[in-house]
């Protein structure tokens, strides 16, 4: 049932918000979510570091000090997070570079959990929950892989110390709804990637006569690998194995682009049953797929497989626009000229979403300066330099896209213009953890065997 909401709360992320601007926005959607029970008060008794020191630097412009006593003092502040591949840590730099230029007194220890997409950091984050020691605040997916937590009351409502009216006003509406999957707005979403892209190198492409733009849908997707494949020495698809979640995200894809969103809908909604052919269909062309990978497609991460595509031995790659700050990040390697997108064959008009966002532990050991990063992180100035460098755009309305680049700027349109943006199930939002567990399983299974019957199988019994 949960899931029949999310699906309309998903489909609320739509482009009128971008278009109609914060202004109009103020009083737009979310009213009813500010009324559940929200104390504020809890966990921010600034109790942290109450030794007066003013070391304020007088650059104090922060603007959500609310909770705080007063006390200017020195905090700590861990972090826990990701991104530590490609050009993501450059983003994150620019997160922190940012935050310190207002609240320089704060001292940050960053606590990285590498993997891609998360895959270490549920066990590190859960076992410091679960001890009763978390850390400040960590990176998390928005709607449902939340779920576990709020089920547990371990976050706080930030629905009123941190959500005030201004950011109320200027967050698309659909993103502020998967911060509140319980009720309580608990998470400060700070981007929007897209998952269903398929990366190429242009003059890969160009030398062997493919025209992306040319192939239609996943089946013909596969015809260019099988033409790759013949005639050329690259790896027609630079995919990793070594962890399952992103061959799970590609059977997302081919879902999409055979099926459409509607029936995509379906199978997150719980009713796989009813779509076996479409889903085995997937599937089989998944496992078709994989003949075209790298052959050390099982040890390396997704973003050594990018540096294969850079290095211009590979053609093309299915991976969220997180591979576009990798592009970014590399010396000389340009947008249009070097590499290129297009939308997963099939899914024009599709801009399936994965958001990152930041919480607030109960027992937090800085509530003070907690909040103040959950404050930076959902302003503009944090979204304006986070983005650009990440490759996503931001979840609010107002931030300034001159800085976003060419590519950029066409995915903002095409966002814009998107008939509806799905959530992920790889990527936390459309599936409860348990079941994305379940799925991941089957996919790292898949990867090894490539048994369409028993996946299809694993899929079910994940459900
Ligand atoms: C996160 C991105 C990250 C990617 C690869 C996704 O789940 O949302 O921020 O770049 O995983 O690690």
């Amino acid at each position: 049932m949960s899931h029949d909401s999310r699906s309309d709360d998903d489909d609320r992320l739509t482009r009128r918000h971008y278009v109609a601007g914060a202004g109009t926005l103020a009083t737009v959607g979310i009213a009813g979510c500010s009324d559940s029970g929200g104390d504020g008060s809890d966990g921010s008794d600034g109790s942290d570091g109450s030794d007066g020191s003013d070391g304020s630097d007088g650059s104090d412009g922060s603007d959500g000090s609310d909770g705080s006593d007063g006390g200017d003092s020195a905090s700590e502040l861990e972090i826990i997070h990701w991104w530590t591949a490609g050009g993501e840590q450059d983003a994150y730099q620019a997160l922190l570079d940012g935050f310190r230029e207002e609240h320089p007194d704060v001292e940050i220890t960053d606590n990285p959990a590498p993997g891609g997409a998360g895959s270490a950091i549920d066990t590190v984050v859960q076992n410091r929950v679960i001890d009763g020691n978390p850390p400040s605040t960590f990176q998390i997916w928005p709607g449902q892989a939340l779920t576990p937590y709020t089920d547990e009351g371990l976050l706080e409502d930030i629905g009123d110390s941190v959500w005030d009216e201004e950011m109320r006003g200027a967050y698309l509406d659909g993103v502020i709804d998967l911060a509140q999957p319980a009720g309580d707005l608990v998470a400060v979403p700070i981007n929007i990637h897209r998952l269903n892209n398929l990366f190429f190198n242009v003059s890969v492409l160009d030398d062997a006569d493919v025209d992306a733009t040319d192939i239609d849908d996943p089946q013909g997707l596969l015809g260019v690998l099988e033409t790759l494949d013949a005639e050329t020495d690259v790896t027609p698809l630079v995919h990793q194995t070594q962890s399952p979640w992103s061959s799970l995200q590609l059977w997302e894809s081919i879902f999409i682009g055979q099926q459409g969103v509607d029936d995509y809908q379906t199978v997150i909604g719980g009713d796989v049953s009813s779509l076996e052919d479409e889903v085995r269909s997937a599937l089989d062309l998944l496992a078709s797929y994989l003949e075209y990978i790298p052959e050390d497609a099982g040890s390396i991460s997704w973003d050594q497989g990018n540096d294969q595509l850079i290095e211009g031995n590979a053609a093309f790659l299915h991976q969220g626009d997180w591979a576009a700050g990798q592009y970014s990040s590399a010396d000389g390697f340009e947008f249009g000229s070097d590499w290129d997108m297009v939308p997963f064959p099939g899914t024009t008009g599709v801009y399936q979403s994965v958001i990152d966002s930041f919480v607030f532990p109960t027992n937090n050991p800085s509530p003070e300066a907690t909040e103040q990063f959950l404050n930076y992180a959902g302003s503009v100035d944090a979204q304006e330099r986070f983005n650009p460098i990440k490759g996503s755009i931001p979840p609010r309305t107002d931030v300034p896209m001159d800085e976003f680049g060419d590519f950029l700027s066409r995915q903002f349109e095409d966002f814009q213009n998107s008939n509806t943006q799905p959530p992920a199930i790889a990527h936390g939002t459309a599936v409860a953890p348990a079941i994305q567990s379940a799925l991941e399983e089957t996919f790292a299974n898949f990867n090894e065997n490539r048994d369409v019957d028993a996946a299809y199988q694993g899929i079910v019994d994940a459900f």
